[in-house]
């Protein structure tokens, strides 16, 4: 077992005394890893400042164990003016002062490896605030040895070929600076100047900072707006080979140095964008995988399984030492810039009709609003999301059902305090209501007096309970993180049903869709399929999830065919897919 933050984490007992595969040193480990992603400001609030700190969020460690996640990806919490709640730093080796001191981050680090739960942080490498002493300094005169660290300009009309991508707010990617009387280069908001990546120092600087969080004993970054670190004329300044070289030595020395770390991708991209990002295995080891997340949504929408099975058909194959990071919705808007004109108009009509949700290009709700509280669809999604090829990340509040507030401003919609119970400030904060830096959801239906942790925790079917054993499914084989897909072809399109394999274990998953008539359901458990599967020689894990739901059978919705994950040894679920080709499930 670790003993100190600063060590890489061996082997973790789970609470049972088992060892869970995530925790195990492996460098591996994020492909069997189930992510939380969490920012620290929501989370708790231990000295009743009204902000969430570190000192809180290590008290809440044993939550997150109970719930069975493997990893925690921490939102920026360096020093910032907080214009883009930490995406805009001033000191990427500190601590923002509210959020508590370096030290509370070591304990915290420590506490959580000492749990088997792996950190993973922020690295906002493309750009820092405009209040950065770097670019205080590059901005103060031409001569100054910083000026190029940064993108400058005489005119504002170089790199045409550069999307705007905060097009809400912003008119160019350039913007004036009236001390240096230049323009500087930003890809997002203008207080965010992007660093110049042409100039060597730039990426020793950065990797510096890497190296002391590494050594700290981090786990892994999550590398933010991975594709605009290059500029170039007569390109969209997007995925360059510059880019993909400054990673690659980034990969080079992480290796040599930490072998088990891991680096995350953020490139909002096209699957055959993203790919490049792995390299030969010699880039990064894993990627969010944006354009799957819509289609989920999309196909639970429509119900039709086709918009998920394409996206995943387009998927190039990825080295075997990397892996697909998929999620349904994060700390940002649910983005559709990966989604055609029709699609995207699809998915504000459906789930943002009202224009306050949206911004950008893309909706700013939760996923428990988005599916309007509806149970089935709720754990319909988290199914797919525990069941498809890649690691999956949930976002903190989603496993309690937790709402949003579009009444706020740009993405703290989906960023208000996590609910722990129904007391003042949701137990989040002893500090005055007032004080809060957000007041935590109160509405009648997703407020906190009705959707919290205690509650949901004394009961075996709330939603936190369901997630729990989802995740404890998920955690209990390696078939989910590591296996092949195959997709099976049911003649109705509202089922999309799938055979994961590693080695000689399947499991077969079978999703429907909510509103499929139950003679469906009864079809496809007829009483053929039910001998087949009475007659499954089922491992422990399958009994343990039949035994959680007594009424198993009788239940007709999508979310518990996941619990019939049947895993089995090898003839069984080809049988019972070999049944579900010629099934009819109409
Ligand atoms: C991506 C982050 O996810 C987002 O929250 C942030 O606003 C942009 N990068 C700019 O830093």
């Amino acid at each position: 077992m670790s003993t100190t933050g600063g060590s890489p984490i061996e082997s973790f007992p789970d609470a049972k005394g088992e060892v869970r595969f995530g925790a195990q040193k492996d460098s591996l480990w994020y492909k069997d890893a189930v992510i939380y992603q969490l920012h620290v400001r929501s989370f708790y609030d231990s000295n009743a400042d009204g902000i969430g700190d570190f000192a809180g969020l290590t008290q809440k460690l044993d939550y997150l164990q109970e719930l069975g996640i493997t990893a925690i990806w921490l939102l920026p919490f360096y020093p910032s003016p907080l214009r883009d709640d930490g995406y805009d730093v001033t000191d990427y080796t500190s601590v923002q002062a509210s959020y508590g001191s370096l030290e509370d981050f070591k304990s915290f680090l420590k506490a959580a490896h000492e749990r088997g739960i792996r950190i993973i942080i922020e690295m906002v490498i493309n750009h820092t605030s405009d209040q950065h002493p770097w670019f205080q300094e590059a901005r103060s005169s031409r001569d100054n040895p910083k000026r190029d660290w940064y993108v400058w300009s005489e005119t504002d009309i170089r790199y045409q070929g550069a999307r705007i991508i905060f097009l809400d707010t912003e008119l160019s990617n350039w913007a004036w600076d009236p001390i240096s009387k230049s323009y500087y280069w930003h890809r997002f908001f203008s207080h965010q100047p992007d660093l110049n990546f042409d100039n060597p120092a730039v990426l020793e600087a950065m990797w510096e900072v890497m190296t002391f969080w590494l050594h700290l004993g981090v786990d892994g970054f999550r590398l933010d707006a991975v594709p605009y670190l290059v500029e170039r004329e007569g390109t969209s300044c997007e995925n360059l080979p510059e880019t993909h070289a400054i990673i690659r030595v980034l990969r080079k020395r992480l290796d040599l140095a930490y072998p088990d770390r891991m680096l995350l991708a953020e490139a909002n991209q096209l699957p055959a964008d993203v790919c490049p990002y792995f390299g030969n295995g010699d880039e990064f080891h894993a990627a969010f995988h944006f354009p799957l997340m819509p289609r989920m949504f999309i196909a639970v929408k429509q119900e039709d399984r086709k918009p998920i099975i394409e996206i995943l058909e387009h998927t190039p194959a990825i080295p075997d030492s990397c892996q697909w990071c998929i999620f349904l919705r994060s700390h940002d808007e649910l983005t559709l810039e990966m989604v055609t004109d029709i699609e995207r108009e699809f998915m504000y009509g459906e789930y943002a009709i009202d224009k306050t949700m949206r911004i950008n290009l893309g909706i700013r709700r939760r996923l428990a609003p988005m599916m309007d509280n509806d149970r089935r669809r709720i754990e319909l999604l988290n199914g797919l999301l525990m069941s498809m090829p890649g690691t999956p990340i949930v976002y903190y509040g989603d496993e309690i059902g937790m709402g949003d507030n579009i009444y706020l401003r740009d993405r703290d919609s989906v960023r208000t305090p996590m609910q722990w119970n129904g007391g003042t400030n949701a137990g989040f904060s002893s500090a005055d209501p007032e004080r809060l830096y957000s007041s935590p959801i109160s509405n009648s239906v997703y407020g906190y007096q009705a959707v919290n942790v205690e509650s949901q925790r004394k009961f075996d079917h709330s939603l936190f309970s369901w997630m729990k054993s989802l995740i404890r499914a998920r955690n209990s084989v390696r078939v989910f993180s590591r296996g092949s897909i195959e997709f099976l072809y049911p003649s109705n399109p509202r089922v999309l049903a799938y055979v994961r394999q590693l080695d000689e274990e399947k499991v077969l998953v079978v999703n429907m869709s909510p509103s499929l008539p139950s003679r469906s359901h009864r079809h496809l458990f007829s009483p053929e399929c039910i001998r087949i599967l009475r007659n499954t020689p089922a491992n422990t894990s399958y009994f343990r999830l039949q035994n959680k739901i007594p009424d198993l059978h009788h239940r007709l919705l999508a979310h518990f065919h996941l619990r019939r994950a049947y895993l089995a040894k090898e003839h069984i679920p080809e049988a019972i897919a070999e049944y579900l080709r010629q099934s009819p499930c109409t």
